[in-house]
């Protein structure tokens, strides 16, 4: 929520701000602003509602903005509306400071009070600006004091990026619970909420941690601790080519993102696999810590989450361990029944997402041992968990997320190998048939989206219904509610996902003449049976039914439904990474049929930094 950037530097700084911020647009979209100073024009503000574009048009692409250093944001609004004046930068009264932020100041009311107390008026109803006037506030000539005296004032999720007239030398980033890149040039520096915004200009990065601030100049950053001792910074080298992050020919990232999946499945299980086996080098749990543990928490949010409710009938399975999943955001609130005997598994693609991020704290707290899969290299997430598994998804810029969620699935069923092989809960013949049918999952994606133009034809018959209803058994339950997740999200057709058992007990009452219902049941016997019967009552009912399963089951399908999707054949556990695809396609094809801002859906941001 909300892009943060900086540039520090001898070139001119508003062109690198509006660039920096194109690639941090899907953070939030409601406005964007910039503020860069210049010794003979001062502080020249821009701001704009509305898309980057509008302000990009403002300032000519930032010709007419004159200056080598300054700041720009890009806002998902959360306290006040989306409006020119509650964009950021925010300026102080004096005009000395202004201040780009990302994240939540919790306790601006009373600080708003305070200020108003001493005569500060507010042009904003934002959190923020109460940041620009605790800076004039406490300003006695020393930037670094200042600030610090500000962060002990201000409760809350934050990174901050700050520009003064009175030190246009000096480019200040701080941070806590939100993220901040630094990226080091030649004569330059950078600061960013994501590397993605920074890699055109500097491959050399290093990450904020909690509490620290940064001094950036032309020459240099130097970095405090909260006690304004000085830290030494690692620096790590960004090795994903600018392109990773740009559309390459396709009409949206999402399509994109989409295609790319054989290849991200494959990057993300191929190198973790040698002789048959699934070796994951770099995590510490040993057979004993595996053997110890009497829980498996799984915490996540949004399609993270339903990777995880996937990853409950793979683990039970395997394990013969309870695994409870939990929303993030309820977890911490939930008292939950956490001990050092409990192994949380905190999923996330961005490895920012503020309410996962609080929960793993809170199981930390409690004891947990936490091993996260996090798609971003070096989040906060990534870098505060016990151990990590990365997913090799590469960037991922469309706010609905599709190879991220392909290839956390493919995560999970690593670990499920992984954990059953070292309690000795898989037997020897299960294992290698799984491991065997991993290593094709990517050539069987490739066919699913090769076929892709009955998909689009399925999405022109069906992209006018008001709503839609996804219903399955077990693992297709769980692919049905992210199926239903990105169909709502990109095309605001109201959809629901049911356990196809369940809609009896109250929700078939919705289905009527015309209703469409998705069908996926590609789960042999008893699964496939009682899944059909399901479809045969909503049938009954009216509904018009699209039913998406596997090749041998194709010919029992097609006696019931109204038309078929069928994907290849596959282990059962590893079916959700193939039954998904098509229904990514559905969402995103009915989208572009009803003209919908398929990358950035609207009150939506990519990354979620607030609770
Ligand atoms: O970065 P995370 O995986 O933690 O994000 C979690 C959710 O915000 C995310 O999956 C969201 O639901 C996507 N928009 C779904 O497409």
């Amino acid at each position: 929520m909300c892009g943060i950037v900086g540039y520090i530097g001898h070139s001119e700084a508003a062109p690198i701000l509006l660039d920096s911020l194109s690639r941090l647009e899907y953070r939030g979209y409601d406005s964007a602003g910039i503020a860069v100073y210049a010794q003979e024009t001062g502080l020249a503000v821009f701001k704009a509602k509305g898309r980057l574009k509008v302000l990009s048009d403002l300032v000519d692409g930032g010709k007419a903005v004159h200056g080598t250093v300054g700041v720009g944001h890009t806002r998902w609004a959360t306290h006040g509306a989306p409006s020119d004046v509650n964009s950021h930068p925010h300026v102080s009264a004096d005009g000395r400071f202004a201040v780009v932020h990302n994240g939540i100041i919790e306790n601006y009311v009373e600080i708003r009070e305070f200020l108003a107390e001493h005569g500060v008026q507010f042009v904003s109803q934002t959190d923020t600006e109460v940041v620009a006037h605790l800076l004039e506030y406490y300003y006695e000539d020393d930037m670094l004091q200042a600030v610090t005296k500000v962060l002990h004032r201000v409760n809350g999720a934050y990174a901050f990026g700050i520009v003064s007239t009175d030190h246009p030398d000096q480019l200040i980033a701080v941070r806590k619970d939100s993220p901040l890149v630094l990226g080091y040039g030649k004569d330059f520096n950078l600061l960013a909420s994501d590397v993605t915004a920074v890699i055109k200009y500097t491959r050399e990065v290093s990450y904020l941690e909690d509490g620290e601030i940064a001094v950036l100049s032309p020459d240099g950053v130097t970095v405090y601790d909260s006690l304004l001792r000085t830290v030494q910074k690692p620096r790590h080298t960004v090795d994903w080519e600018v392109s990773a992050a740009e559309k390459g020919g396709y009409e949206h990232f999402m399509a994109k993102e989409i295609m790319e999946q054989p290849k991200a499945f494959r990057d993300t299980v191929f190198p973790r696999i040698t002789d048959g086996r699934v070796v994951l080098d770099n995590i510490t749990l040993d057979r004993d810590d595996v053997r110890d543990m009497d829980k498996i928490y799984i915490i996540a949010c949004g399609s993270s989450y339903h990777v995880g409710v996937v990853a409950k009938y793979l683990l039970e399975k395997l394990l013969r361990k309870p695994v409870e999943v939990a929303l993030a955001s309820e977890f911490r609130y939930s008292d939950p029944i956490v001990t050092p005997r409990t192994l949380a598994l905190v999923i996330s693609q961005s490895g920012e997402t503020i309410d996962t991020l609080a929960a793993m704290r809170e199981a930390k707290r409690l004891g947990a041992r936490i091993l996260a899969i996090v798609n971003v290299v070096g989040s906060t997430i990534a870098r505060e968990a016990d151990d990590v598994i990365y997913t090799w998804a590469g960037p991922e810029i469309a706010v609905a997320t599709t190879k991220a969620y392909s290839t956390q699935l493919a995560v999970i069923d690593l670990i499920a190998l992984y954990l059953a092989d070292l309690l000795g809960t898989i037997d020897k013949a299960e294992y290698d048939a799984i491991v065997a049918e991993l290593l094709l999952v990517p050539e069987k994606m490739e066919q699913i989206l090769a076929a892709r133009e009955t998909i689009q034809y399925y999405a022109s018959i069906y992209f006018n219904h008001a709503s839609v209803f996804f219903i399955g058994r077990n693992v297709d339950y769980a692919a049905g509610l992210e199926g239903s997740l990105k169909l709502k999200e990109i095309s605001y057709i109201h959809s629901e996902a049911y356990a196809a058992g369940e809609l009896k007990h109250g929700t078939i009452s919705l289905i009527e003449d015309g209703t469409l219902v998705i069908a996926l049941a590609s789960q042999a016997g008893v699964l496939f049976e009682k899944t059909m019967s399901n479809v045969v009552e909503v049938k009954s009912r009216g509904a018009d039914v699209l039913g998406i399963t596997s090749a041998a089951l194709e010919r029992g399908m097609c006696k019931t439904v109204d038309s078929v999707l069928t994907v290849p054949d596959t282990h059962p556990f590893l079916q959700p990474s193939l039954n998904v695809l098509p229904l990514q396609l559905f969402a995103y094809y009915v989208s572009l049929q009803r003209g919908c801002d398929i990358d950035k859906p609207r009150n939506l941001a990519k990354s979620v930094t607030v609770e």
